[in-house]
Formats: C-alpha cells, structure tokens, sequence
C-alpha cells in the first residue's frame, strides 16, 4: 500500500465531525483494519468509509443556428477531494473538473470558454479532429475575464475523448488544481454494440487523478524531487475512497488516466479478467480480455467489468510489475511498489442482466506501412530530437492525406508516453514487437517504453493552415511544460509554409 493507505483515510473520516455528502451514514461501522473491501459492506448499500463517485453532469446544451453550444466556465472551487478536508481547486463550471460534454458524429458543436481564474488558461480537447485554430493548446491563450468560442463538425468515430488547459509551461499545475473534463462522442457503431450505455448508471465516467494534500486541505504544488505533481491520493472523479452503486451485471467504465505524472497498471482486486472494447480513439475491432491495463497520462480505455450479485469488485492499481519492460515501468517519481484503490464496485443483491458484449466492435482498416514520409522523434532530457519546445519554431510540416511513419524513440530509463494532437494513429510496433490488442486501435497516446521505441501510422486528415501548429509531446505534464513537446502544422498539396 502508499503512504496514503485506506486505514488512514477512514481514520481521517471517522474523526471528521462533518460527513460528505453521499458518504456512508453508518460511519460508526468501521471495517477492521487492513481488511480487504469484499464482502466488508452491505451489497448495493453505501459500504461505510465511502463515498459515493461523484458523475460529472451531462452538460447542457442550446441550438443556434445548427450549432450546439455548450459552456464552460474555468473559475476557483472548493473540493472535498479526501473527506476530512476542503480543498481550493480549480474547476469548469463547477467545484473540481468540469461536466461532460456529448455530441454526435456529424454534429457541428461550439464551446462558449469563459475564464474567470486569476491567470491565462487554454482549453485543449484531447483526442479530437478539429481546425487548429481551435486546438485549444498554447497559441490559443484565454485571458482573464476574456472568452473563447471554437465550434468545428464532429467528425470521427464514437470515443471517448477529454479536455484540459494546455496554457505553455504551465498544462501541469492548471490541471493537478482541478481543470479536466470528459468529451463523449456516439455515433451510430456505437449506439448498436448492446454496450452498457445509461450514463451514470451502467457507463460511468471514471478520471483517474492523484493529489498531495497539505494538512490544512490546500493542494501541495511544490515538485522538490523534480518529478513533477503527483501524490499519494488517487481519485477518481475528484474524490478518494469512492464506490458505485451497480444494479446490472455489466458495467461499461469509460477510465481517463487524467493524471499529471502517475502511470496505472489498472486491473480488478480478484484479478479476474475484464474485456478492453476500446481505446483512446474509440471502440476496438473486437473486445480484448485482460488482467491488466497499463494507462499512461492522457490515455483513455472503455472497459466491461462482468458484476456478480452481492459481490463487490475494486478496480485497483497495482505496482508495476517489471521496470524497464516494454511498455511497463514504475511511473516517474512514484515508487514501483505503490498499490492503489480506485473505485469500489458495489452491486445491489438483484441484478439486471445485460447484453452480452459482441465478438466485433468496430471495423479499423489496416494501418498504412508503406508511407512515403518518414520521422523519428527522440526523447530524452526534456527535448525531442534534442530541441525544446518553441512556440516560435516549427518542427514538422505534414501534408495533409500523405501517410506518414513516425518513429518515436526513448533514450531515457524512463517511461515517456508520445501524444499527437489532430488525428489519431496507428500503432505499428512497440521495440520490434506488434501491438498488443490493446494498443491495435485508434491512439492518441502511446507509452514510449525505457530505451525502446514506438512506430506510429500517422495520417491528418481534412484541416490545413499555413500558421497554427498542432502540437506532439510526451503528456507526463512535467515534461511538456518542461520542454518536451514539438509543434507541427498540416498544409495542402504543394503548399509551403512560409
Ligand atoms: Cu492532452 Cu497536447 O494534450
Ligand atoms: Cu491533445
Ligand atoms: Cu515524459
């Protein structure tokens, strides 16, 4: 177990005066120490020492002009993210993260972006296909005061995508104070896989984040080991300690891996198997049984967990099983032991049975390995290809529908994970090896394993602008801030950038 262990949380619950909302009214009721959480509470009921996972509201909606708008108000909060304490947080449009947003493939959307922090923020959204004038990242600042409308068509697969501020030199601590938010996109493959698919109920939204908190409930935001933020309480959708009602036999978790630093190695308390139905860019060619998941930061998996009555299931993270591994390794700063409980599957005595996850999900055609233009990115030292990150430098000019092969090199003992803003890739291979399945489908985000390297299908599709870059990074939110990030602009055929 961490430092932060589960018996010290309840211990700091039972001395609270003042039980959260939705915590367990039956706080006297401790489960002895160090016991395990099966069958230590009441099927279906609040297990004492728990709180309730909070679901992000749907966020609303209006229609102008065929354009759906949604709002999102970036402004200071207080959080009860352990539940002895109140934290100052940042959040959109509320407390701590932000409300989900859902559209339709084809649906042309618009965000209303106010900030109303005490500093410049952006709005980046992760994992989706838009103009880069509305990407959201470093040259799209937001003042104080000021406000930001980007609107572009839904134009990819259902998925389940994120957003958060991207503001330069400073992605990290905006968004370990709280700013972060799910992007659901339905599209008609979706809507007929028979998946769980009543929010907040049988698909539940699950952000994955850690904290460190100082004794008076205020976020610690020093990084004196220079390892970046990153903590002993790991919440999920803002609190420590939570659980979820279950009332039918599957249950679909949509997992963001919304940590600034912390890598999981996600799997159930019983190690029994789950099925992975998708990735990063959406459903998967066909459900994947796993034991383990490794999520880097910023990567996303949907996942079904099987429910049986009256048995409770924690969704786990578990030490990293061997350093150094392809694709494994302990996550920068935190130590290789660290286990965490992440969410507590509670199920009612009944369940309702659900329908059985299909053997195909969705078609993905095969990736192109033949392209004409290839690319190596090395990280290493907070550089890519030694260059850091400089808003005035472009480092890569793509053409727009010319497939690309990206290989992505680490020259580091650490793990660094590769993001790719715009379009999703492919994976086609991790050190020499083809990907495992849950690394054959739509990515965004790919772990670069220590002294090991990643090949990327890479092609971006319909946006071109001569002036705003996209952006390519490691997404351990220390090391972008720090440098390790590049930019890239999408031009037309036979187009120059200047
Ligand atoms: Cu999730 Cu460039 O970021
Ligand atoms: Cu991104
Ligand atoms: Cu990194």
């Amino acid at each position: 177990m961490g430092l932060w262990s589960r018996r010290s949380m309840l211990a700091g619950l039972l001395s609270s005066p003042v039980l959260a909302v939705g915590c367990a009214t039956d706080g006297a009721r401790t489960p002895p120490p160090g016991a395990g959480t099966r069958g230590s509470a009441p099927a279906g009921e609040a297990p004492a020492g728990y709180r309730r996972l909070p679901i992000p509201p749907l966020a609303e909606s209006r229609t102008e002009n065929g354009v759906r708008w949604f709002t999102l108000d970036a402004r200071p909060g207080r959080a009860s993210i352990l539940p002895d304490r109140t934290t100052p947080t940042w959040g959109y449009s509320q407390d701590i993260l932000g409300p989900t947003l859902r559209a339709r493939t084809g649906e042309t959307v618009g965000v209303r972006v106010s900030n109303h922090l005490p500093e410049p923020t952006s709005v980046h959204w992760h994992g989706m296909h838009l103009p880069a004038r509305f990407d959201g990242g470093p040259h799209q600042p937001i003042d104080p005061g000021a406000a930001w409308e980007p609107s572009w068509v839904i134009a990819q697969p259902a998925a389940t995508l994120w957003y958060h501020p991207h503001p330069h030199g400073s992605t990290q601590l905006h968004t370990y104070r709280g700013l972060a938010g799910l992007f659901l996109v339905d599209d008609h493959t979706s809507d007929s896989t028979g998946l769980p698919n009543e929010y907040g109920v049988d698909d539940l939204p699950v952000i994955v984040q850690d904290k460190k908190l100082n004794p008076d409930g205020t976020l610690d935001e020093r990084d004196d080991a220079g390892t970046g933020l990153i903590g002993p309480a790991v919440t999920a959708n803002g609190i420590t300690g939570a659980y979820a009602p279950v009332t039918s036999d599957r249950v679909r978790l949509r997992i963001l891996n919304g940590s600034t630093m912390r890598i999981h190695n996600l799997g159930l308390d019983d190690n029994s198997e789950f099925e992975m139905v998708a990735s990063d860019g959406g459903l998967l060619t066909a459900p994947t049984r796993l034991r383990r998941l490794q999520l880097t930061p910023g990567e996303r998996a949907e996942i079904v967990v099987r429910m049986q009555a009256a048995q409770p299931r924690t969704l786990r993270s578990f030490p990293a099983p061997v350093p150094g591994r392809p694709g494994r390794g302990p996550s920068a700063g935190a130590a290789q032991s660290e286990e965490f409980e992440i969410l507590l599957l509670s199920p009612r005595a009944q369940l309702r049975p659900g329908t059985a996850t299909p053997a195909r999900l969705a078609a993905i055609p095969s990736p192109v390995t033949t392209a004409a233009v290839a690319r190596t990115f090395d990280l290493d030292g907070n550089t890519i290809n030694g260059l850091p990150m400089d808003m005035n430098r472009i480092d890569v000019t793509a053409t727009v529908d010319v497939p690309e092969l990206w290989t992505v090199t680490n020259s580091h003992n650490r793990v660094h994970n590769f993001h790719v803003h715009d379009n999703h890739f492919q994976v086609l291979d991790v050190n020499g090896s083809p990907p495992p399945p849950e690394l054959a489908g739509w990515k965004d985000t790919v772990a670069v394993p220590p002294s090991g390297s990643v090949r990327l299908a890479v092609v971006f599709r319909d946006y071109t602008d001569l002036q705003s870059p996209y952006m390519f990074h490691c997404h351990l939110m220390r090391h972008e801030d720090d440098g390790m990030m590049g930019q890239f602009l999408v031009v037309g055929q036979g187009q120059q950038a200047d």
